[in-house]
């Protein structure tokens, strides 16, 4: 079976991680998969976290499976950041949540449930968007289309082309934005954009999905999911795949959530069903240890004050380091305005490097980025900010 096989492709994002694990140069950098690091270099646990843990090893009293869905208190806990708890999506029972394997089980499940439900749907995505997308909708059975987002002469949102293309998606279409950090280009639409696109998807009867990744990291928790709720209508229908990778450094306790917005508790609760049965037949029921750290340390006002904290350490390093990276590439004789990299959200600088001089970069100075040129300012420090800038001003 196995005996003709060619070698398959390595991944875009974590087959550059696979690669630098075996790169001998010790002057190596990896600003490729987006993971948080402390100025120090390490990707730490949450001091949140590592409490809510202590307390759970001493209360757990069983490994039991969980349902489906996951932990009634984690789908809460997890609509209540979304959206608010006084947000009339939250109050009126209308919005279902299953807990699953990261973002990418909830967009897995999502994509599954948007097939087995409409088929001909196609999904669209933004252009650039996150590598994975079009394989897990692929995957799922889906026809997959972009629409325009990057304006490479602005480095801002292509926002005419995007409502243009929208208009061109068929009625019942999924749409996937991105709720905010957009990865991989860091650039988010602008409050007026955001009610400009959700006008958009109304009147064409389009299902925004939302991928939500990166809450906190952007201008703060809340602020950062105000994409989020001006894609809420009355009624309106709305998926949403969230993650706690990021914000709660729980990268490989693999922590996600599918919420389902439906028009009516009822109509949520049925959609809720039909997810069921698509995560029964892929991975039965979701991890707890993940879901139920989270779901601790959201319920508690101290742990969760911590964790507030946290992340907006997490996310005013970042936004240093991106002040810093502009400054450095200048300081080593860089004539490339780079200022637009801080007018950019989130873990990612999209930085307009070519494939070439991104292959340079790991070549010639084992320099990590993403084909695309996007660069992990997350895993940027004082202490490597030197070696790559001159290394990009080398390429450059
Ligand atoms: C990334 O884009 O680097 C992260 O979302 C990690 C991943 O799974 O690709």
């Amino acid at each position: 079976m196995f005996e003709k096989l060619s070698t398959a492709p390595p991944d875009p994002i974590l087959g550059l991680t696979e690669a630098f694990k075996r790169d001998a140069n010790p002057r190596k950098i990896n600003l490729s998969v987006g993971v948080y690091q402390d100025a120090s270099g390490k990707t730490p646990v949450l001091a949140s976290v590592k409490a809510a843990e202590q307390r759970l090893l001493e209360s757990e009293a069983t490994k039991n499976y969980l349902s489906i869905e996951g932990l009634a208190t984690y789908g809460a806990a997890v609509r209540e950041l979304l959206f608010d708890r006084e947000h009339e999506v939250v109050r009126s029972g209308r919005a279902a949540t299953a807990q699953t394997p990261g973002g990418t089980g909830a967009l897995r499940v999502a994509g599954e449930l948007v097939r087995a439900i409409r088929p001909t749907a196609k999904v669209w995505l933004s252009d650039p968007t996150w590598p994975n997308h079009g394989g897990i909708f692929t995957a799922a059975g889906l026809e997959v289309a972009t629409y325009p987002y990057y304006d490479a002469a602005t480095q801002g949102l292509a926002i005419e082309s995007l409502l243009s293309a929208l208009e061109k998606a068929a009625a019942g279409d999924v749409v996937l934005l991105h709720a905010c950090c957009h990865n991989p280009t860091g650039v988010d639409p602008t409050p007026e954009q955001w009610q400009r696109i959700a006008q958009t998807i109304e009147r064409r009867g389009l299902l925004p999905l939302v991928d939500f990744a990166y809450q906190g990291f952007g201008d703060g928790l809340s602020e950062d999911a105000a994409g989020l709720r001006a894609l809420c209508r009355p009624g309106g229908e709305l998926l949403v795949c969230s993650s706690f990778s990021k914000n709660f450094g729980l990268y490989n306790e693999r922590v996600g959530a599918l919420t389902i917005v439906a028009e009516s508790a009822a109509a949520a609760e049925t959609a809720l069903g039909h997810a069921k049965l698509r995560i029964r037949t892929n991975y039965s029921n979701p991890p707890a240890h993940g879901g139920a750290v989270v779901a601790s340390v959201l319920a508690d006002p101290t742990l969760r004050a911590q964790w507030e904290a946290e992340v907006a350490t997490m996310r005013g390093r970042i936004n240093a380091m991106r002040r810093l990276f502009v400054e450095t590439l200048a300081a080593k004789g860089v004539k490339r305005d780079f200022s637009f990299l801080e007018r950019q959200r989130g873990m990612f600088s999209f930085s307009g490097l070519t494939p070439q001089q991104v292959a340079a970069l790991r070549e010639q100075h084992a320099l990590y980025i993403v084909g695309s040129g996007r660069i992990n300012v997350a895993g940027m420090t004082e202490a490597n900010m030197g070696p790559l800038c001159e290394a990009i001003a080398a390429v450059l």
